[in-house]
């Protein structure tokens, strides 16, 4: 049974089959698939499940603190948005949605380079941290236009996502014929009359853009653009250059291996993001809360540590922080609440988010989220 109204939703997996329900299939098959076996994208979740929380009774919480300072930022809660590419696609709102979601929680929403509204809007648009995420292209001159216009804009955190030097192998996309903007060729048009709701919000409203981006790109397809721009030879130095370029708190987005993490620190990042894409690149990457002991372990409190992919509960936060992160990250819990119900289903599913976290450190017996820690973790297997 799908949940048809935004008050029948009470957790991630209800908006996932809302969004199927509403969007069309090549749509929904781009947020929610993977790579190759999608044996990553399974496990970023799954993984959460080898451990147990050991709670603490009596402990007399009924308020707890869940603010926590990320790259020197306050945030209300221990979670951030991660960015997502082309939110139009998945409803008119586009990017409004997770940025007002974010702003609702207090907390940063990050901006992807590729997002369908422009780094200016969404920067006007709320009061909340906004944090601009970069791909590693091959035309600085690019790069250091879109640092600059961040930083007018209000931006106060970069993010360089490293995990992407070519697009991973996603098998969902082709098999739909799928592409942004998308070709509406026969197959398309039979699944968009069992979208209708997409449809009609698709083929009235102003259209999909990389907003970004200048008009006159030579590229057809975001994928063209990705495949001549993307550069797979940026180094640790070119990471260097960036920072130096960008000279304000900066995150790196996609690490797995503690040596990795360590090279981070010591070329200027302030925090990681323990990353797999969403299971959406290299398939059989570990699952980010797999990372986390160890990674902690290696770079000590020199940089926060964020572990993002596969969070769909509260007590999926509090695991990854009492393993060792200062925060987690997500985009399908935002992205699936926005392409089924547009902004209102995107606020309503970070607000249960936000809530489930406040309930999960009273069941768990935690006033604040530094008494987290490993005694809290029982590990299943
Ligand atoms: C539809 C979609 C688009 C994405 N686009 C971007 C992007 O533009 N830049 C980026 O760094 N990560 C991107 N990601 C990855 C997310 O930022 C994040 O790492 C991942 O989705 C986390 O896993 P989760 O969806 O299970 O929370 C995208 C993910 C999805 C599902």
């Amino acid at each position: 049974m799908f949940p048809g109204r935004l008050s029948d939703c009470l957790n991630v997996d209800d908006y996932r089959r809302a969004a199927r329900r509403r969007a069309h299939k090549m749509v929904f098959d781009y947020i929610d698939g993977g790579s190759d076996d999608e044996i990553a994208q399974f496990e970023n979740h799954t993984a959460f499940n080898d451990y147990r929380l050991a709670h603490r009774v009596l402990s007399g919480v009924d308020t707890p603190d869940m603010t926590t300072t990320i790259m020197g930022q306050k945030l209300e809660v221990p979670f951030i948005l991660s960015p997502a590419a082309g939110n139009r696609l998945f409803h008119t709102d586009g990017e409004i949605g997770p940025a007002t979601a974010a702003e609702a929680v207090g907390t940063a929403y990050c901006l992807s380079t590729l997002s369908s509204r422009s780094i200016e809007d969404i920067g006007a648009l709320t009061t909340g941290p906004k944090w601009f995420q970069l791909y590693v292209w091959k035309d600085r001159v690019l790069v250091k236009e879109m640092l600059a216009r961040a930083k007018s804009a209000g931006y106060t955190a970069l993010i360089l996502t490293v995990d992407f030097p070519i697009t991973g192998n996603r098998e969902r996309d082709p098999r739909n014929g799928f592409t942004i903007p998308p070709k509406l060729g026969l197959k398309q048009i039979w699944h968009a009359m069992n979208a209708p709701l997409w449809s009609l919000d698709y083929l009235t409203k102003p259209s999909v853009k990389y907003a970004n981006l200048a008009d006159d790109t030579s590229a057809v397809t975001l994928n063209d653009f990705v495949a001549q721009q993307l550069s797979a030879d940026f180094s640790w130095d070119d990471a260097e250059w960036l920072l130096g370029e960008w000279n304000g708190p900066a995150l790196i987005k996609g690490i797995a291996r503690s040596d990795d993490a360590k090279r981070s620190v010591k070329t200027g990042f302030n925090a990681i993001s323990l990353s797999n894409h969403g299971g959406r690149q290299l398939d059989s990457s570990p699952a980010p809360i797999h990372c986390v002991q160890a990674v902690r372990q290696a770079i000590g409190s020199d940089a926060d540590l964020i572990v993002d992919g596969g969070i769909r509960r509260g007590t999926d936060v509090l695991k990854a922080l009492a393993l060792g992160a200062d925060a987690v990250s997500f985009a399908r819990p935002y992205l699936y609440g926005l392409a089924a119900f547009g902004t209102k289903g995107a606020v309503q599913a970070v607000r249960q988010l936000r809530d489930a976290v406040e309930r999960d450190m009273i069941l768990t017996g935690v006033g604040a989220l530094d008494e987290l820690d490993q005694s809290f973790i029982m590990t299943i297997k």
